[in-house]
């Protein structure tokens, strides 16, 4: 794991690496295997963040299953803005059995969005994958059933996750200092 990483005004140091991200991956991909052997479900990433865990969980995914992507934003910066518009969903998601793909839940805010959207075009059932989850900020009720690994409230990047768009293409997970 390399150094100390700077991005404008901010350092970030290393956190956790790639390889105990692997591990919390590949765990959640054999519990959904276990957990889905009866259905076809629909894996909807929430982009960008999520590009990174989406490649490396659905290429440990070995049930039948399909993909697709949407897009919101929730972060201005370090700090929670506004939940924004959801994009992409396209498709008929009635009656499918839906598993969001998020890189993070922190509020929960980005969750409830998808949630009630997905509700409302009368989905089969909602489930949520994330990479990482912030419990002590997670304040909705909704339960997030595949969890790779629970973090500190603080701001990471790495691993799909940015700063003002950077860090995104970091292998490790990085911490504000
Ligand atoms: P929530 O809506 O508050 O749960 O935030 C979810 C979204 O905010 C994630 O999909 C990320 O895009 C972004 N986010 C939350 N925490 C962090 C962080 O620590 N670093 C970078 N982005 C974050």
């Amino acid at each position: 794991m390399s150094d100390v990483i700077t991005i404008r005004d901010k350092t970030f140091k290393p956190y956790i690496t790639q390889q105990k991200i692997t591990e919390a991956v590949t765990k959640v991909a054999v519990k959904i295997n276990n957990d889905f052997k009866q259905e076809v479900p629909l894996f909807l990433v929430v982009l960008n963040g999520s590009f990174m865990f989406a490649a490396d969980l659905l290429r440990e995914i070995t049930i039948p299953c399909e993909l697709s992507f949407v897009k919101l934003a929730s972060y201005h910066g370090t700090e929670s803005g506004e939940v924004k518009e959801l994009i992409g969903i396209g498709e008929s998601v009635r009656g499918r059995t839906v598993i969001v793909v998020e890189d993070i839940v922190d509020t929960g805010n980005t969750i409830d969005v998808l949630y009630t959207q997905l509700k409302k075009m009368e989905v089969a059932g909602v489930f949520v994958a994330t990479t990482f989850l912030k419990p002590t900020v997670y304040n909705k009720e909704y339960p997030i059933e595949y969890r790779g690994l629970e973090i500190e409230d603080k701001f990471v990047i790495g691993y799909g996750l940015d700063y003002l768009g950077f860090g995104r293409n970091l292998k490790d997970l990085y911490v504000l200092e």
